[in-house]
């Protein structure tokens, strides 16, 4: 018998990577970190994948691997934050996977990001920049059929949200 992914989608310091560990550890299930592999596979970070190359061969790199990837199962996938920018990522993972969405206050992500260097998107006025990415994904984040509060649930909280869902729909 087939097994779904589980697949964490979520603004930038939501918690999708701790999430995932904890899903991890419960289920048994291989987590993957989808900007984890695409920093391997280009041989360096995610920054200077923005710098050098420009954030539209990040999409194409993250659309690649969305679709590498829902084609796989029993997966946890930990995906970066604006996998939601192309629906045909959701489209794919929807197709063999439960995916939801963390969310967080704009005030939680700016407390857990404040003093980040690694995200090229958060590279100026961090407060600003987060408002104002979050209002223009919003109608994205909240497209997706689950939602996990964040804020509300601790790691192991949101995991045991996430797993009564699955169990459900498996
Ligand atoms: C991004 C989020 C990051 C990373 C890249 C772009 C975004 O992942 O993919 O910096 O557009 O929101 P995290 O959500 O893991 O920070």
């Amino acid at each position: 018998m087939s097994k779904r992914n589980i697949i964490l989608i979520g603004f930038m310091g939501t918690g999708k990577t701790v999430t995932g560990r904890v899903l991890a550890e419960r289920t048994g299930m291989e987590l993957v970190d989808m900007d984890s592999i695409i920093e391997e596979r280009a041989g360096k970070p995610i920054s200077e994948i923005f710098a050098t190359d420009g954030e539209p061969a990040f999409r194409e790199m993250e659309r690649a691997l969305a679709h590498e990837l829902s084609q796989r199962e029993g997966l946890i996938i930990s995906t970066g934050g604006g996998v939601v920018l192309n629906p045909d990522n959701v489209a794919d993972f929807q197709q063999n996977g439960l995916v939801v969405c963390l969310t967080a206050s704009p005030a939680t992500i700016f407390q857990r990001l404040g003093n980040d260097t690694t995200r090229p998107l958060l590279s100026g006025d961090k407060k600003e920049q987060i408002s104002g990415i979050l209002q223009t994904r919003q109608p994205l984040y909240d497209a997706i059929e689950h939602q996990i509060d964040g804020d509300r649930l601790d790691p192991a909280g949101r995991a045991d949200a996430i797993l009564r869902l699955y169990n459900l729909e498996t």
